[in-house]
């Protein structure tokens, strides 16, 4: 309210609301004030913005399809990079996509929208951009595309709508935007060193530039990350037109892993035992290896997530998280052998579920890891951390007590998340499970079928295939 209104009681013409006074109250308004003796930090921000309700809540959609399709993305990959480290880091990066999408959908419920609207939404210009990305050649284009061409789009993205959106009416959406954002902030830092470690190693830079310019372009085609950029036209020709995107099925590995896939047996694919069988130093070196081993946990739930894309929000969020969580036991079973003494990649790597997994229908290959592997975790883990703790071993008894906690998690959402996946009935499911799993371990050599009828038991899945 201006001084000039106050003094003559009247309101300029461009007032909505006049001002119209009570005759005293603002003196007495002003006399009480001089009774209150605090001066509070003065809030600066001010009121305005560029977007109304409905156009933020717009905009927020795309950011949330974006955010939705990229944890989808990262996921249909997780078999095909072969690179530890970053095999690792996209199980991470999964996840802050998934919780950005979270962040984002809770605030759309809040801009007249439905969940179910939300859930709902597709955009074919968006899904036409995701597949030129999931193109990529190999590991190196995956990290331009995801993170230098989409990453660094978004990130701009929410800088902006922060600057211009009301910072009083919208504090909640700055806020959502600024949590998604301090996750952005080491990832896109770690993409361009990742990238730049790959082209030290001798992947060529030139290719990369060229891929980064295509989908620059691309992503310029549609608007750009808002839609509403002026459009430029779309390159041509697009890599989908002559082969759409199908994701790998094959878990790949680096060169340092020594891999093995013709049982699931540490010592006899080690060839022999380092520790009497049963001991405690055997039990203790297999829970670890097999935490390392969880590489293939990233892959499996990584998979799952691009497999039932768009059926349930809340599933592939919880898929999601435990991809990061198994990113984390693969971190640490690998920084536990070496506090064990080992280089990890003299251990050999077992290959033998994913292998499985890898082709399978996903409510199968997730009730093997789901309901076999990581409900048999938890049978064995209580007496191995008693054990650890009556031994004073601290290493052990540290990483199993965590494991434990996240591995009841795991089953405690599994339950739901295979509820999306099948219809099958318990039953059901388990018995065509283990009649997959058997034709696939007979296949590879990990079982012999001695009978006509011959389907191997839950117990020797949870023992062949880990978790
Ligand atoms: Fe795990
Ligand atoms: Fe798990």
């Amino acid at each position: 309210m201006s001084a000039d209104n106050s003094s003559n009681g009247h309101s300029s013409s461009n007032e909505t609301i006049p001002y119209t006074p009570v005759a005293g109250q603002r003196e007495a308004a002003a006399e009480r004030r001089k009774g209150y003796p605090y001066r509070f930090p003065r809030d600066p921000r001010l009121l305005g913005g560029k977007f109304t309700v409905a156009e933020n809540g717009r905009r927020l959609l795309r950011f949330f399809y974006f955010e939705r399709r990229l944890m989808q993305a990262l996921g249909a990959w997780t078999l095909s990079i072969p690179e530890f480290e970053v095999k690792l880091e996209t199980g991470r990066h999964i996840f802050y996509h998934a919780d950005a999408a979270r962040l984002l959908r809770e605030r759309l419920s809040e801009q007249e929208m439905r969940l179910k609207d939300i859930d709902a939404f597709h955009d074919a210009e968006i899904d036409g951009f995701f597949d030129e990305l999931l193109s990529a050649g190999h590991a190196p284009e995956l990290l331009v595309g995801m993170h230098q061409v989409i990453g660094r789009a978004l990130a701009t993205v929410y800088r902006h709508h922060i600057d211009d959106t009301c910072p009083v009416t919208d504090v909640p959406t700055i806020r959502c935007l600024r949590r998604i954002l301090t996750d952005y902030e080491p990832m896109l830092e770690w993409a361009d060193a990742a990238i730049a470690a790959y082209v030290e190693g001798g992947v060529e830079e030139s290719p990369l530039a060229a891929w980064r310019w295509h989908l620059q372009r691309l992503l310029a085609s549609i608007g750009g990350v808002t839609g509403s950029d002026p459009r430029g036209e779309a390159p041509s020709p697009l890599r989908t037109t002559s082969k759409p995107f199908a994701r790998g099925t094959v878990p790949l590995r680096d060169v340092r892993f020594d891999t093995f896939k013709s049982t699931g047996d540490y010592d006899v694919a080690d060839g022999q035992e380092r520790f009497p069988k049963d001991s405690y130093e055997a039990l203790r070196l297999r829970f670890i290896r097999t935490q390392r081993d969880e590489v293939d946990a990233i892959e499996a739930f990584g998979t799952f997530i691009w497999d039932i894309r768009f059926k349930d929000f809340q599933a592939e969020y919880d898929l999601a998280r435990i991809t990061w969580d198994e990113a984390r036991h693969t971190e640490i079973g690998h920084r536990a052998l070496l506090a064990a003494g080992y280089d990890p990649f003299e251990l050999r790597n077992r290959l033998t579920g994913s292998t499985c997994r890898g082709p399978m229908e996903p409510a199968f290959a997730m009730a093997e890891i789901n309901l076999f592997g990581e409900v048999g975790v938890l049978k064995t883990i209580n007496q191995l951390i008693d054990a650890a703790a009556s031994r004073n071993d601290e290493l052990l008894r540290h990483v199993s007590d965590f494991i434990r906690a996240d591995e009841r998690t795991h089953v405690r959402k599994g339950g739901k998340i295979i509820q999306v996946m099948t219809d099958l009935s318990a039953k059901d499911l388990e018995l065509r499970t283990r009649e997959l799993f058997t034709e696939c371990l007979v296949s590879l050599g990990a079982v012999k079928k001695d009978m006509d009828v011959f389907t191997v038991s839950r117990e020797d899945i949870e023992h062949l295939v880990g978790e």
